[in-house]
């Protein structure tokens, strides 16, 4: 059989089908009694099973192999056991492979969430299917020639390696949630229609980050505890190494007094979940700021300076539109309000009569708990 082929066979009109190494099962008759539940064996429906079972290990016993052997109908063609190569003209053409759990919401740039079912399955996001906000082609980073430029005071610059940063700062860990702005967008579009993407509850995950203190870096680089200038108007400035077409770079800011809080616990993360960052989550190094939208945290972190705070990730009133809009009278998003969603079971679905699961998160910004549900 062609992927092709496979891949037509995703639910259980059609037949379920799956893929391990070059073998082909049919697994329909298995759906039902799969013991994480039949929704989970379906998100693998028509394509490989490996990605999955990379991810829940108890299925790298020999009795489950054994298992899915009743079920093979065939191997898949040799010319398709290997995937096609890449367009090198197309930008997006050195993005990193990713797992096919994700729900895309955009494959160009790279924005997509993992199926609600499987965000509460852990408290940690696996790095696999935490939620990935690209607004453009994932840089390729040689970690050996990776140089973090921090602006000092006076004119005066820094520039670290990798290596610099692990070696002269201490590693801090902190487990914190990043939330894009957008999460839910698709349940607010029902009520009245807003622009991006179109993302569902999974705009939102949680991981154990390590790296420097943004803190530390700071002092190091020769700026004291207190703002270089009077008010809150002075800012942390970072850049990413994404561009766009006319080089202008992915940035965003937090204030200074955040940035050199060590409450605020402000990372130049290298670690997330105790793996080295992967290529989409902004490898080698990138900006986490615990408990502030997702935008704040810069990912593939070229250059950290201080300024005065300009254009951004802006929060407007209800009766602001396209027309009336002004970005620069408006505040930034820093914090964002509590959010909570059902992951389990999903809206429309058929349940049981009598008790019932409900799975689901609740969350709220600014390391501010959530006290009731
Ligand atoms: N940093 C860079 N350099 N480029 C980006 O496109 N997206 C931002 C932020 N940092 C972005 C970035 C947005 S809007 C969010 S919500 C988070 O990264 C998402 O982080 P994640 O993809 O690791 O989940």
């Amino acid at each position: 059989y062609t992927r092709e082929e496979v891949a037509r066979h995703r639910s259980p009109g059609d037949r379920v089908w799956v893929t391990h190494g070059s073998d082909v099962f049919d697994v329909t008759d298995f759906v039902e009694l799969h013991p994480g539940g039949p929704d989970k064996l379906l998100l693998a429906a028509g394509g490989a099973l490996e990605p999955f079972w990379a991810l829940y290990a108890v299925h790298n016993q020999p009795h489950v192999l054994e298992l899915l052997r009743e079920y093979k109908v065939g191997e898949l063609s040799p010319e398709d056991s290997s995937p096609p190569p890449g367009d090198t003209r197309d930008p997006f053409a050195g993005d990193p492979p990713r797992h096919p759990a994700l729900r895309v919401n955009s494959l160009k740039p790279f924005n997509a969430e993992p199926p609600p079912e499987l965000l509460t399955q852990n408290f940690l996001t696996p790095n696999e299917l935490f939620f990935t906000r690209n607004h453009l082609p994932v840089p390729s980073v040689e970690p050996g020639s990776y140089r973090l430029r921090v602006e000092g005071p006076g004119g005066r610059s820094l520039s670290l390696s990798l290596e610099e940063l692990r070696g002269r700062f201490p590693k801090h860990e902190v487990t914190a949630t990043l939330q894009c702005a957008g999460n839910r967008r698709s349940e607010m579009s029902r009520v009245r229609p807003v622009k991006g993407l179109d993302w569902d509850i999974g705009a939102i995950s949680t991981a154990r980050w390590g790296g420097a203190r943004l803190r530390d870096v700071l002092l190091h680089a020769g700026f004291r505890e207190e703002s270089p200038g009077d008010g809150d108007e002075w800012h942390v400035c970072f850049e990413g190494l994404d561009a766009d077409a006319s080089g202008i770079p992915y940035g965003a800011s937090i204030p200074f007094r955040r940035a050199m809080s060590a409450d605020a616990e402000v990372l130049l993360a290298y670690e997330m979940n105790g793996q080295e960052l992967p290529r989409d989550h902004g490898f080698p190094v990138r900006v986490l700021v615990p408990g502030v939208v997702g935008a704040r945290s810069v990912k593939w972190l070229r250059s950290v300076a201080v300024h005065w705070q300009q254009n951004d990730y802006k929060g407007f009133c209800p009766s602001v539109d396209w027309d009336s809009v002004d970005f620069r009278a408006a505040p930034a998003i820093q914090e964002l309000p509590v959010q909570s969603a059902i992951t389990e079971p999903r809206p429309g679905a058929a349940v049981p009569a009598g008790e019932l699961t409900v799975k689901g998160y609740a969350w709220s910004g600014g390391g501010r708990e959530v006290v009731r549900v």
